[in-house]
């Protein structure tokens, strides 16, 4: 034990610990890997991120090196010497922070040990054969005697450690009990048994305060980590999580009322033309347009040009993502768009990694043949130019000029002629691009077939299911998942269960318009933010206070009136929606993060501030802002807090924050299309 009111406060050391360090599973990830920038800036060598060892993606996400600090060296030296095996090195992304990561299997044999210390000093049972959980034990027991040494060599600074979702939280009650002299908090980006819940059929919301929660939570077999994401959220000195909705489902779920709200931001690169963006959604947008020629071979009479790509991508999470909702908004659409006679063909992909065998041949095949049309045009091209040149060589005065019909020669017309055969079809272009393990029970599959969107020629709306997180290296549409949403024209994510969604969020700084929730974090985020949210792009379906049928038709009608667009107005609202990524910046967001670990050092130390009270948490106040300067209306710029509700601001006025920065924050001039150029 130390004595807590002799470490140094304002000169700190953080550790952040999660699972999803150099490792990518959801948004953990992305909340550590977009954030590595604005912490690295502030705490320089004194920050490390703290996660188990996965051996594969370290290998390309971790470059190794020497740790510096005394403290840290020494302890990575003395569980090394009691057979811990540790990498610690720079995470290879913007900020280069350091990370420690450790290799769980070398703790395997204290599992025992540890499962019956965890029942007795937290009363937290831990059932044999649950693998995550087995994890999460070891984990947080490594963390713990990690902590424990770190802060026996290190006696001077104070030591924040911030912990990320249940997984990661087993070290909390643990550093509660041996008195480690840490401050701890505790950030939950969902809880378990609301993720179960939803994806169940239960009317969610509306009986929040009323579930029986350790009765629901032991029908569904997880009661031993509701019991450690509780005892996390308990033992913290500072709680908190990612959005209001997750705060208030926390409440009544975990029994403890949040702390605050840690809104996610992410990494907003500028680029030096405002419009660049713009350009790289056309060049993207080529690249989605060759996958597709070759996935509808044979079926390719809808012009790219009046084409417009919607996508969904997330966990497979079916009902909690909404992706039952948007396949049910998709037949409608199409209905709408037969009915109304529109010119204009939806794609809507669906990316959602399940669990599949390999390629399917007709996705490959259908790569295959354009590639093969691509090259025999170009060979014919080069013999065109070539007979064409030799023709006008020998051209003289009083000649008709080169017959065009002469210069594609017999072979060419073979060449070509087995091309096109080789493009008949006779069946639909297919629905999925992979084999799937379990075809006939696949809800995605089902609901297809079910709305019958079968990509047949009258469909306006034709769907593409690539049952696997995107990547450039893959042969049947090789793009990066960043690439490919830019290309896009929509996101729609339908979520009924979403503490936060980074999926819209980071299609909003792509300047791509999205369709979201009001169960959403981001969605309830950007609905208090911003009046007239549907003119900047950013659409929401109302799930709390409709009916599904009335949400599955609020949903399909923003589509609709999406396809009416003409190119002008979706190049306008792109801009609009891209000018809005200064608020997801972490410059600004990150603030709340430096409320949150200010709160837990003084918690922990109150002895090193002057003030016995901690000052008010809840001071915002909401000015919204209003519509985009383009549209008809007294335009309003729009200054103010920029975290909303009385749940969300931690604290203002904290020693030796300056928040001007944060507060004085305004909508960035809205550049005209017409100062710069681009065809139309
Ligand atoms: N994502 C990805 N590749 C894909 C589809 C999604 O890397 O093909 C990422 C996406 O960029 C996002 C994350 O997965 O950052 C999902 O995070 P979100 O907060 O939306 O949901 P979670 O999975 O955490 O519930
Ligand atoms: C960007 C490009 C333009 C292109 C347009 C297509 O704005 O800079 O050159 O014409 O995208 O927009 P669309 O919505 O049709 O994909
Ligand atoms: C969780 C949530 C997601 C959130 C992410 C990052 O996995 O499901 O909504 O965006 O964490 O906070």
């Amino acid at each position: 034990m130390g004595e807590p009111q002799t470490r140094d406060v304002s000169n700190h050391v953080l550790f952040e610990i999660a699972t999803e360090v150099a490792n990518r599973v959801g948004g953990i990830y992305s909340v550590l890997k977009s954030k590595a920038q604005v912490t690295t800036a502030e705490y320089g060598s004194a920050y490390t991120l703290l996660g188990p060892l996965n051996r594969q993606s370290a290998a390309v996400e971790v470059e190794e090196l020497e740790p510096k600090d005394p403290a840290l060296a020494a302890t990575i030296q003395s569980m090394g010497e009691r057979g811990i095996k540790t990498l610690y090195g720079r995470w290879l992304i913007d900020g280069a922070p350091r990370v420690l990561l450790f290799e769980t299997g070398t703790a395997y044999n204290y599992l025992d040990e540890w499962k019956g210390d965890l029942w007795t000093v937290a009363g937290i049972p831990s059932p044999p054969n649950d693998h995550e959980t087995n994890e999460a034990i070891v984990f947080g027991y490594l963390i713990a005697w990690f902590l424990g040494e770190y802060v026996h060599h290190e006696r001077k600074r104070a030591v924040i450690a911030h912990f990320h979702e249940w997984l990661a939280g087993v070290a909390i009650p643990l550093c509660k009990k041996r008195r480690i002299d840490v401050t701890t908090i505790f950030t939950t980006h969902a809880t378990i048994l609301g993720r179960y819940l939803c994806a169940g059929s239960v009317d969610f919301y509306n009986n929040l305060q009323y579930f029986d929660v350790d009765a629901e939570a032991g029908k569904r077999g997880i009661y031993h980590r509701y019991c450690i994401e509780r005892a996390s959220a308990h033992s913290a000195d500072v709680f908190t999580t990612v959005s209001h909705i997750t705060a208030y489902e926390s409440e009544h779920l975990l029994k403890r009322k949040p702390d605050g709200v840690l809104p996610n931001g992410l990494n907003v690169k500028k680029f030096s033309a405002t419009h660049e963006f713009q350009n790289l959604h056309q060049q993207s947008k080529m690249r989605i347009n060759d996958f597709v020629r070759g996935h509808f071979y044979g079926h390719n009479d809808f012009d790219p040009d009046n084409t417009i790509y919607m996508f969904t991508a997330g966990r497979y999470e079916y009902r909690n993502k909404g992706v039952d909702m948007f396949i049910e908004s998709l037949a409608r659409l199409n209905h709408r768009m037969k009915s109304a006679g529109s010119t204009m063909t939806v794609v809507a992909f669906i990316i959602l990694p399940a669990q599949t065998q390999s390629l399917t041949v007709e996705a490959l095949k259908g790569q295959a043949v354009i590639k093969s049309l691509h090259d025999t045009i170009k060979v014919i091209e080069e013999n065109v130019g070539k007979k064409l040149f030799e023709r006008s060589l020998a051209w003289q005065e009083g000649q008709e000029l080169p017959e065009d019909k002469e210069l594609l020669s017999a072979s060419d017309k073979i060449m070509l002629r087995r091309r096109l055969f080789a493009m008949k079809r006779h069946h639909l272009p297919p629905i999925v691009t992979h084999n799937m393990v379990n075809d006939a029970e696949d809800p995605v599959l089902n609901q297809l077939r079910r709305c019958q969107l079968f990509n047949h020629p009258s469909d306006r709306v034709k769907v593409v299911f690539h049952p696997e997180f995107l990547n450039s290296a893959n042969p049947v549409l090789p793009m990066d998942y960043e690439d490919f949403v830019r290309g896009t024209h929509m996101g729609v994510f339908a979520s009924y269960y979403e503490p936060w969604g980074y999926t819209p969020a980071e299609c909003t700084v792509m300047g791509v318009p999205s369709i979201t929730t009001n169960l959403s974090g981001f969605g309830c985020y950007m609905e208090e933010l911003i009046e007239n949210a549907s003119d900047y792009g950013i659409y929401i379906v109302d799930r709390r206070m409709k009916g599904v049928d009335d949400s599955v038709n609020q949903l399909a009608d923003y589509m609709f009136e999406f396809t009416k667009k003409s190119k002008r107005q979706r190049i306008n609202q792109r801009n609009r929606t891209e000018r809005l990524s200064d608020l997801l910046d972490w410059k600004r967001m990150g603030m709340e993060y430096v409320k949150a670990r200010q709160l837990a050092l003084r918690r922990a130390y109150p002895g090193a501030y002057e003030e016995d009270e901690e000052p008010d948490f809840f001071g915002s106040h909401e000015v919204k802002i209003s519509r985009p300067l383009s549209e008809p209306g007294s335009p309003r710029d729009r200054s103010g807090m920029m975290t909303p509700g009385d749940f969300a601001s931690l604290q203002e006025g904290l020693e030796g924050l300056s928040t001007e920065d944060y507060i004085a924050w305004k909508l960035p001039e809205e550049e005209d299309p017409d100062d710069y150029q681009f065809p139309l």
